[in-house]
């Protein structure tokens, strides 16, 4: 059993967990993540680890309600525990030293942006971040953000607040000012990676992108992660999560990650009504 210790709500419907589990802490780098399960019934779900602390022997997860066990995960508090964590999974990101890093987040890919952004500036790069939202009151980690980067810019959708337009908006500015960028990390929606990755590749700017493709076991055996890059099939959880956004087959991980919308749909209903009884 992993014991939540701290319980924030950092946004609407994202709420961020330190949960004690010494030994991920321990091992833990940035761009990996765990696979939980809530309790015996619970369903697997892949998680990045956003902060260790290794002294302590916690990890810090920031987590979006989207569906039924995120839902059930936003009721958990402070002294309730997660029944299964494994990890660390996935392969780390490769932190160089490069010149200037822009750091990509949208939305929760906030919170997986954000250790690589750190990692990428205590190797002494000049770090860039943009960070964007819908609308204000999705904003999180900004303070966090701005502290690991040169600049930092907030977009939101809807204009309330920050730049009004996408990430994608603010990047291409950049670019076109002229500003020398030697590698872009993208983490978000699959849309906006794939935007992004279509902006960098004219200017052959490289382009690294952390694929949230629908994962069971994250160990390489069950094959539900599966991805397309450079024309290969690729496993998420092993090969990645982390790959050169110029050679995703982005269209094919929007239709494979929409394969279950409607089983996703019923069991969260399902959820919600059962909930809403209790
Ligand atoms: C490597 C990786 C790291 C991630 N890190 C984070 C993170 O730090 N914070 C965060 O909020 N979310 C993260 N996600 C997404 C998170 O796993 C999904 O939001 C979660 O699984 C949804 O489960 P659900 O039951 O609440 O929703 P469901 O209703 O089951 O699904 C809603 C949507 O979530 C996605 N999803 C569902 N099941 C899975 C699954 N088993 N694996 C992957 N995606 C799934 C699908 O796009 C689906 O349409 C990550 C995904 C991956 C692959
Ligand atoms: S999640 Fe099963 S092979 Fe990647």
């Amino acid at each position: 059993m992993f014991k939540i210790l701290e319980r924030e709500t950092l946004a609407e419907h994202i709420n961020k967990f330190v949960v004690e589990a010494p030994l991920i802490a321990k091992k833990a780098l940035p761009g990996q993540f765990v696979i939980l399960r809530l309790h015996e019934k619970g369903e697997r779900i892949p998680i990045t680890i956003c902060e260790t602390d290794p002294e302590k022997g916690t990890i810090t997860l920031v987590v979006q309600e989207v569906g039924k066990t995120t839902y059930e995960l936003g009721t958990y508090q402070a002294g309730d525990e997660i029944a299964d964590i494994i990890g660390p999974l996935g392969k780390p990101a490769e932190i160089e030293k490069v010149g200037t890093v822009v750091a990509i987040g949208g939305g929760v890919g906030t919170a997986i942006v954000y250790p690589e952004a750190k990692a990428f500036k205590e190797k002494g790069n000049y770090v860039i971040s943009i960070i964007g939202f819908r609308s204000k009151r999705f904003v999180i980690l900004e303070e966090e953000m701005r502290k690991v980067s040169d600049e930092l810019y907030v977009t939101t959708d809807d204009g309330s607040y920050g730049m009004k337009g996408f990430v994608s908006d603010k990047l291409k500015e950049l670019i076109e000012e002229g500003r020398k960028i030697d590698l872009v990390i993208a983490i978000g929606p699959a849309i906006m990676m794939k935007v992004v990755s279509d902006l960098t590749r004219p200017y052959g700017i490289k382009t690294i992108v952390s694929l949230n493709s629908i994962m069971v076991d994250g160990t390489g055996m069950c094959g539900a992660c599966r991805v397309e890059v450079g024309g290969k099939t690729r496993f998420a959880c092993v090969d990645g999560p982390e790959f050169d956004g110029h050679q995703v087959d982005f269209d094919l991980l929007i239709k494979r990650l929409a394969m279950y919308k409607e089983e996703e749909r019923i069991a969260l209903e399902r959820y919600l009504k059962e909930r809403g009884k209790a």
